[in-house]
């Protein structure tokens, strides 16, 4: 071969090399597997991004192929330009030690990682089910590194703001609650029923031992203060629950978000200085229609409005905007200051191969999100 038609296939072997590796960072289609640079799909669910020194992590459940407990734990990926994701192992793993409440066979879910400038540490926050009890547990966990892909150290497992009343609850309201008893109420989703939740029935029925806390995120203001926004009260009401300065407590200042109104999946954003909601209903794995909450005070008061989701999804993934385009939403992160939705599209018999949605939210000349399908990102 003369050096010339050397060189041109050098050349061309070279084009072809970064046109593969183009392509491969431009695999993110909503609707399909996502490989990380192994060639799995990402197995990362419930997460979170957290953007730190540069680099994009993403946190999230490492499911296993069959059934729903972690036999594994937290898992963690890194990405320079979030779209080619490297698999960084587990950030915490299980517990291998018998009644340990992160024991092999928990479930952790929803897990937010979030950096406190403060303590230059990486909090982990997580909805965790102790091993063998179903989702009666309904507790929050905290867990702790000085590196972002961890290993984290398991802090402790913990219900939510016990013996403490909303803020802003006065006494005739708290007096309501405690005239409530949640024992009675065999028959749920009656008028009568309703009423006792809104109330606070089951505010009262956990006052003791603290709130439930299921799907969870967390939400760190302009201020750098956290929250801690969670499904609780038998997933019908959200807490909204201020976090320490180390974000390894809570201080029990909170409040009530649509008490009786059944939100999970809690996902905020802040623009221009209104804080947005946006949950699901309770369906278990199977998608409903999001709903929407906007405050101009992380304390309220909520005003609710319609789902933001609108428009068709395309390609073979036909789902409608009102099922959250087959999806519900875990986290939204901020790309070059532009937020976006970043959902699951769960596979319940394959939890490991759930799908990723991420969408660009927008808003409207109102300032409200509106949320459509994109085939790629
Ligand atoms: C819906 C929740 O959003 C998920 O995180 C998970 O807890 C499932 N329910 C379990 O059915």
């Amino acid at each position: 071969m003369k050096k010339s038609q050397w060189m041109a296939s050098f050349v061309l072997c070279c084009m072809a090399l970064f046109s593969s590796a183009q392509t491969q960072a431009q695999e993110l289609v909503n609707g399909q597997l996502w490989m990380d640079t192994d060639g799995k799909h990402i197995n990362a669910h419930g997460g979170n991004i957290l953007q730190y020194d540069g680099t994009y992590y993403w946190y999230g459940e490492n499911r296993p192929d069959r059934g729903f407990t972690t036999e594994e734990g937290v898992g963690v990926y890194s990405s320079a330009d979030m779209k080619t994701w490297k698999n960084e192992g587990i950030a915490l793993a299980v517990s291998q030690e018998r009644g340990h409440d992160i024991e092999r066979g928990c479930i952790m879910e929803r897990p937010k990682v979030v950096y406190n400038k403060k303590t230059k540490k990486f909090v982990m926050l997580f909805h965790l089910e102790l091993k063998g009890r179903g989702y009666e547990a309904a507790r929050v966990a905290f867990a702790q590194s000085d590196s972002p892909t961890g290993p984290f150290r398991f802090i402790r497992s913990t219900r939510v703001n016990a013996g403490k009343w909303p803020f802003d609850m006065n006494k005739q309201a708290q007096k309501a609650a405690q005239g409530t008893d949640a024992s009675k109420w065999k028959d749920w989703w009656t008028p009568e029923w309703r009423k006792e939740v809104e109330k606070g029935m089951y505010l009262w029925r956990d006052f003791e031992g603290g709130q439930m806390s299921r799907d969870m995120t967390v939400f760190i203001d302009d201020d750098g203060k956290a929250y801690h926004i969670t499904s609780s009260q038998e997933n019908l009401t959200l807490l909204v629950s201020e976090l320490t300065d180390d974000f390894l407590d809570f201080t029990g200042k909170f409040n009530m978000v649509a008490p009786g109104g059944q939100n999970e999946a809690p996902c905020m954003v802040k623009h221009n200085g209104t804080y947005w909601l946006i949950c699901s209903g309770c369906t278990g794995w199977a998608p409903n229609e999001a709903r929407m909450f906007s405050a101009k005070n992380i304390w309220g008061p909520w005003k609710q409005w319609p789902s933001p989701f609108v428009g068709k999804a395309t390609g073979y993934h036909d789902m409608p905007a009102n099922k959250t385009f087959g999806a519900q939403g875990t986290f939204i992160y901020q790309k070059e200051g532009k937020p976006f939705f970043m959902a699951d599209i769960w596979n319940d018999r394959h939890l490991s191969q759930s799908l990723h949605l991420w969408l660009p939210i927008e808003f409207d000349g109102n300032g409200t999100p509106v949320i459509k399908w994109v085939d790629k990102l």
